[in-house]
Order: structure tokens, then sequence, then C-alpha cells
């Protein structure tokens, strides 16, 4: 999905590759300030338990080596961090500055030693094999190459590392005509209201529809080096968490 030479979609517009960039780009610029309280009035506090079950799926130890992809605020840098202790490592990563600056400043303030890395998850600047566990939150669906990211996801996961992607999904279809009503005419008032942007709220509602479901998902990260996928329905699809085995 939306990987043709140099056009792809942004919500339901088709754009240029570089235009979708700087338009993602464009969205979590404006929303970062309001990045976390809108997480939880949009999702009634659901987005936390989604997090707390991908953070007891994904099983880190003591001593792991952590990669949070498109991490923003910071939420799973966070558990990972108190997971790891002091002798591994949680390397919080985001594309955009505004985000990767509040997940910082979060972290800093809750006392946790993780770095932040401004990174492209399409093009990460780490070598080979560096990691037990990569994360991805909420964020594959803003990258216009997921099979590049996850190609590269694959490529610095150590053989039997996990890779978790939490991401919107499809959900079951009796739920579907009351989540689109709520995710149309709802959520891009909620984003006016709160954050003072409806635009914003309106293209994660539209980029939630172009993102690929369970099956397509599961089947991008087998192609991209994952032996093993487990797909994890969350909320009845609208929410999946995908786990892959890097073989
Ligand atoms: C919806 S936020 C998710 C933040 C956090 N993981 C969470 O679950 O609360 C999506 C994040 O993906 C980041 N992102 C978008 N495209 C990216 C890319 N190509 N590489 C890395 N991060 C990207 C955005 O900057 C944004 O911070």
């Amino acid at each position: 999905m939306g990987d043709s030479a140099d056009r792809t979609h942004f919500g339901f517009e088709s754009v240029a590759e570089a235009e979708k960039a700087r338009r993602v780009r464009g969205v979590f610029d404006a929303v970062a300030d309001k990045y976390d309280l809108m997480n939880d009035v949009m999702s009634f506090g659901l987005h936390r338990v989604w997090k707390t079950y991908t953070v007891a799926v994904a099983q880190v130890r003591e001593g792991d080596r952590v990669l949070d992809i498109a991490a923003g605020t910071g939420d799973l840098t966070l558990a990972f961090a108190r997971k790891v202790g002091p002798r591994g490592l949680v390397l919080h990563s985001d594309i955009n500055e505004a985000m990767l600056r509040r997940g910082r400043d979060r972290l800093i303030d809750e006392g946790v030693l993780a770095p932040s890395l401004l990174a492209d998850a399409q093009a990460l600047p780490l070598p080979d094999a560096a990691f037990d566990v990569v994360s991805v939150a909420f964020g594959l669906r803003n990258m216009t190459h997921k099979e590049r990211a996850l190609a590269e996801m694959a490529r610095v996961l150590k053989p039997g590392g996990r890779l978790l992607v939490l991401e919107f999904s499809k959900p079951a279809a009796p739920l579907a005509p009351a989540y689109d009503w709520y995710s149309f005419n709802v959520l891009p008032r909620l984003g006016q209201w709160i954050a003072g942007d409806a635009a914003s709220y309106r293209y994660l509602a539209e980029s939630i529809r172009m993102h690929p479901d369970q099956a397509t998902l599961k089947s991008m990260m087998k192609t991209a080096g994952f032996g093993h996928v487990d797909v994890h329905d969350l909320a009845a699809g609208i929410v999946a968490l995908h786990v892959g085995i890097r073989c």
C-alpha cells in the first residue's frame, strides 16, 4: 500500500511522496503539545490498556536492548526502560523533532535514562542485529514505505528478536458503522475542541482506513524477514498487536 514510485496517499488524498512526509510532519508538529491529552480523550483511556498489553507481550528482560520507533511522547519507552534496568538500553526514536522533544522532556522528568534519536524508520542509522526488541506503536500507519520500514526493523533486530507493531486495524464488521460515525464525526470535532485542529484528526481517521488490515500486515511482516507472526486483536480489531519473530 502506498509504495508506488513517487505518489502515495495522505489519508484519502493522493499526493507526491515528499508532500506526504511534509504533511505528516505538519500533523505531528501541530498536535505535539496536546498529543497525550487527545489520546486519553479519543480512546477513553484505552490506549493505556493497549500499551500495557504490548509491554506484557514483549517480555522485555533486564539487560535487553530495545528500540522504540515512532516513540513520540514515550509511553512505551518509559515502560520498557523500567524493565531493562541499568544494564539495558532503550532508544527513544522518532522522525519528528517536536514529538521527540516532548518525549525526551517527559523521560527526564520521570528520571529515566533513555537516549533520544531523531531518525526516519525507513532508513535507520543503526547497525545490524543490535536489538532484542523493536516496538512501533501507532507509527507504521504514517510511513510511506511500510515494507522498507519493516525490513529496517528486521535488520536491526538480533536473530530471534521480537518486533511489536501496535496499530489501528480493521474492526469486526458489526462495529464498523458506529466506528465510522465516531471517526468521521466525533474525532475531528474533538480535535478542533481540544487541540484547535480538526484536520489532523480527520487525517487520523482516513489514515486508519488506508492502513493494511491484520492479514495484509502479517504477510508484509513475513516478507520482511519475520518467520513467525502472531496477531492479537484488541477492542474487536479496532487495534491489533502484531508480534513478529526475526529469523
Ligand atoms: C501517533 S504517534 C505515536 C506515538 C507513540 N508511539 C504512541 O503510541 O503514543 C506517531 C508517531 O510516528 C512518527 N513517525 C511518522 N513517520 C515516521 C517515520 N518515517 N519514522 C519515524 N517516526 C515516524 C510521528 O512523528 C509520530 O510521533
